[in-house]
């Protein structure tokens, strides 16, 4: 028989609540003994679940950094404006508009400046969109099942133009079954708490049928699911209603409320700085 599982019994005092118990002792191979245990069943089974919240911990923080990676990916909003921030706005060129955005809680807006551009209504909503993504909760430790679970990216940007190529793609997916399908860019867009659409009225159709089917298409799901949505806009209010069509048009007034259309006038930022 090898005497590395022959042990003898011994009574210790545990190092960490000084009660008595009985621990085994084991040998090697060498009659050399291992080392005794210090601490009592009790004790030890506490210093295991301590590591192992330990180790959760840390577990946790590196999927929050991996989903704020993954978030940043998936939330659109492009290279450039990735970069832009609240802390970077002159606000008192834009005090309303950056209010609104800056204090944005769960509702949808408008933002609008009729005719004039470089007011800095992509600055805003981008600088919102970095805002939820480093300050939402990115993934949390589920006691009871005992695991991480990642949490959904909490807004999504695009452009009119963008949206509406995306959508008009999924037409011609021929035989490539890989491709999206166009409920499926719907379902996709539906994930995001908030979806922020960029330069609303830029594209001019010849026929307003299919981009009005868009908007109705995305604005009704989200008025009946209470999600949100946030339009910029260089078309004033006359022109938005003719250019998303009525029934949304109605929708949305609804879900902005009468503070939720913020009218941005002045100067275009970019000839200022040039001055
Ligand atoms: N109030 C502001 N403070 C700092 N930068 C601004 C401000 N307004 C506009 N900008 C900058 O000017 C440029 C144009 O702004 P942008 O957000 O693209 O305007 P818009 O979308 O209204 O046409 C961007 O580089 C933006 O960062
Ligand atoms: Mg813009
Ligand atoms: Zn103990």
């Amino acid at each position: 028989m090898p005497s590395q599982t022959s042990s003898r019994k011994e009574e210790r005092a545990c190092e960490e609540c000084g009660a008595k118990f009985e621990t085994a002792i084991w040998m090697r191979a060498d009659g050399s003994e291992l080392p005794p245990d210090r601490l009592c069943p009790a004790c030890k089974r506490k210093e295991r679940e301590r590591q192992d919240i330990e180790r959760y911990k840390q577990d946790l923080e590196d999927a929050k950094e991996l989903q704020l990676e993954k978030w940043f990916d998936e939330c659109g909003v492009p290279g450039i404006f990735i970069e832009k921030s609240f802390a970077d706005f002159e606000s008192e060129l834009q005090p309303k508009a950056f209010d609104a955005v800056k204090g944005w809680m769960d509702t949808s807006l408008v933002l609008l400046s009729p005719g004039v551009y470089g007011v800095g209504k992509t600055h805003l909503v981008c600088a919102l969109a970095e805002h939820l993504l480093r300050t939402k909760d990115k993934a949390v430790f589920r006691p009871t099942s005992y695991s991480i679970q990642r949490l959904q990216c909490p807004v999504t940007f695009t452009t009119e133009s963008k949206l509406l190529a995306r959508i008009r793609n999924t037409f011609n997916r021929g035989d490539d079954y890989e491709a999206e399908t166009e409920a499926e860019v719907y379902k996709s867009l539906a994930k995001f708490p908030l979806l922020i659409i960029d330069d609303v009225g830029k594209v001019r159709p010849r026929d307003y049928s299919f981009l009005q089917g868009v908007y109705f298409n995305i604005i009704d799901d989200r008025y009946v699911n209470e999600q949100y949505i946030i339009l910029t806009t260089n078309l004033d209010y006359t022109e938005i209603e003719e250019h998303i069509g009525g029934a949304s048009a109605d929708r949305l007034r609804e879900m902005c409320g009468k503070n939720g259309f913020i009218k941005m006038t002045g100067k275009s930022y970019r000839r200022r700085s040039k001055q």
